[in-house]
């Protein structure tokens, strides 16, 4: 879950290197560093905490070169002190190693390593391959060769990046199961964990596959198959403005991407849909003749925002298409023994594409047969790959730890599945012109939600004052609840529990008293009146209640405490307008906390580790 990216190039390494890693940030942020090589030999910066504090240090005293490494981590072995930031160091300071991913047998070889001779000075697993790309480099004097046979010995994950004094104008990377991209520039080369800390210097990139290695120097970039061969193929162009993946003046990401959920949700739509014929068109998945016809079941893997998300897929799934299907945490499918086969599809729903028990439960499905489709945001991600086949997102990059309009548009994409898979077996889809101009609609409709903005804001300094929020809601608006509570609890440290609006009687009621806030929603009108029930149990016994409801339902405000509307559309489209309100409760929630919005505690964005 460490953002790793390098340089080789003609301008000053250390430049992009902290660019780079302030675009990896959100990927973790116990520590950073960097090492820059030349001739003369390899320098190393690295400081416990913030990249800020890295920056400042190197504000003070530059390292000059044009070949460099850099890393952010998030801690897994070792503390987060400055001897276990990266980059790490072999034996004669001669060559640096940055590391995402875990070493599993680190310590047999930590113990090999010592007992000839080799002094550690971490405690981290990554300082190992230092240490054996040292040995072999002994051996062979060539960095490719040597980075290559020190991989033989290790078994666990990696995206790893080492430069040497001795090759200065080099970098060679390598990847397994953690995500690293190449980036072409103009007489630079560049590779990141992530596409946005590329972006600032190139659209041109190529995501390496399991197994690779890549030599970078300023005039090429080489990519390698395990048995030594070129690999050759084409680049991709990705369509992320440069400034995307910047803050745009706004005070956090997290604000910029809640704003930007009209612009997300109409490029999600963009081609995908003819509102005037009542049509869906997913042709883009590229599915088998008779595949669809032929499916028994649906089963959606995901984890964290992306599974709230996958809950309402199957949801619809199930109301259109009458097909059998699912929502299951990807940590948890992946150890049972799921009845999924031929007859399955299987669809893995991750913004980052590198999930890890995302992955994992894909591979698993696959494993038995399923047919699978992944939807993801990041093009060339290990998902848009071995997905089988993929739907993108379109939200553009989101760099805030807590997903917003990555969840809005994957719930655009299930529905818009969710309506495939029912027209494509022949079943009725939604009649009437309104679902399909409200569905066209969407972002007009978000933009609407946002406008309450500043009401949400003043309210939610209560909310910074209160320990424990219950969210409560039935039907599509569970998931909902559940996804509010998520954002909460992560950026405002906030207790907070969702539950199913009728199932609080049945042991949760004991623990609302006085004053005790309540958040409820009221968007699904098939159970408004069970819900409306529901409210006044809780408010029966002193609970402050604050609703999202649908535009113009007095009854359902007159019993709330406070509510905000969103539009009165069919109760099949709320999910992904009901959800802004509650994203920016729990922004301006933690924002009057006083806490660290886009890098909440002990998170990181990207879960590349099991
Ligand atoms: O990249 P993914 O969508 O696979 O990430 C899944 C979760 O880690 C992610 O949604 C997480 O729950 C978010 N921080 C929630 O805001």
């Amino acid at each position: 879950m460490c953002g790793i990216v390098g340089y080789a190039g003609s301008g000053e390494a250390q430049r992009f290197l902290l660019e780079g890693l302030e675009k990896l940030e959100y990927r973790g942020y116990d520590s950073a560093g960097l090492a820059i090589s030349s001739q003369s030999g390899v320098i190393v910066r690295k400081t416990a905490g913030r990249l800020e504090r890295l920056a400042a240090e190197l504000g003070a005293r530059p390292v000059t070169g044009i070949t460099g490494i850099g890393h952010t981590r998030w801690a897994t072995h070792g503390e987060p002190t400055t001897s276990n930031a990266h980059p790490h160091l072999d034996c004669d300071e001669e060559l640096a190693v940055v590391h995402n991913g875990i070493i599993e047998n680190h310590a047999a070889l930590r113990d090999e390593l010592k007992s000839r001779g080799h002094v550690f000075r971490s405690a981290t697993d990554t300082e190992v391959l230092a240490h054996l790309v040292e040995e072999s480099y002994a051996r062979c004097g060539d960095l490719q060769m040597a980075l290559a046979a020190a991989l033989e010995k290790v078994r666990g994950a990696y995206a790893i990046a080492v430069i040497s004094r001795r090759e200065p104008g080099k970098i060679v990377a390598a990847r397994l199961s953690c995500p690293l991209v190449l980036g072409f520039g103009d007489g630079e080369n560049l590779l990141a964990s992530d596409i946005p800390a590329l972006l600032a210097r190139t659209r041109r990139i190529q995501p390496m596959k399991d197994g690779e290695l890549a030599v970078l120097t300023c005039e090429r970039a080489d990519i390698f198959d395990r048995e030594g061969r070129t690999v050759t193929r084409s680049n991709l162009v990705v369509d992320w403005e440069p400034g995307a993946a910047d803050r745009g003046g706004y005070p956090h990401f997290m604000l910029k991407e809640i704003e930007e959920q009209p612009r997300a949700l109409a490029d999600t739509l963009r081609g995908r849909l003819d509102a005037a014929r009542g049509r869906v068109n997913l042709d883009e998945a590229l599915w088998e003749p008779g595949e669809i016809q032929a499916l028994r079941q649906v089963r959606l893997v995901a984890c964290g925002t992306a599974y709230h998300a996958a809950l309402i897929g199957a949801e619809l799934i199930e109301r259109w298409a009458r097909l059998p299907a699912r929502a299951e945490l990807a940590s948890e499918f992946r150890y049972r023994d799921p009845l999924v086969d031929s007859g399955t599809l299987l669809v893995a729903v991750s913004q980052s594409g590198e999930t890890a028990d995302t992955l994992a439960a894909l591979a698993e499905g696959k494993r038995r047969g399923a047919g699978t489709l992944g939807v993801t945001n990041v093009l060339g991600s290990t998902l848009a790959r071995e997905g089988g086949r993929s739907l993108l997102t379109r939200a553009g990059p989101e760099i805030a730890v807590a997903s917003t309009k990555a969840y809005t548009t994957q719930v655009l994409v299930l529905t818009l599945l969710a309506l495939y898979l029912a027209q494509e077996r022949g079943r009725p889809l939604p009649a009437g012109g309104d679902f399909w101009r409200e569905l066209r609609g969407l972002p007009e409709l978000a933009t609407k939600v946002l406008a309450g903005a500043e009401a949400i804001r003043r309210e939610a300094l209560a909310f910074a004052a209160w320990s424990d929020v219950f969210f409560i809601g039935r039907g599509t608006d569970y998931p909902v609840a559940q996804e509010g509570q998520l954002k909460l609890k992560e950026i405002s440290y906030l207790h907070a529990e969702a539950y199913a609006a009728g199932e609080l009687k049945h042991g949760t009621l004991a623990l609302i008293e006085n004053g005790v806030p309540v958040v409820a929603l009221v968007t699904q009108r098939a159970v408004r009146e069970k819900t409306l029930s529901n409210i006044l149990e809780v408010k029966a016994r002193g609970a402050r209640v604050y609703g999202v409801i649908r535009e113009n339902d007095a009854e359902a405000a007159g019993i709330m405490d406070w509510s905000v509307s969103i539009p009165a559309v069919s109760d099949a489209l709320t999910p992904a307008l009901a959800v802004i309100p509650l994203q920016l409760l729990a922004y301006h929630a933690a924002v009057a906390r006083g806490c660290d919005v886009d890098k909440p505690r002990n998170l990181a964005k990207s879960v590349t580790v099991e």
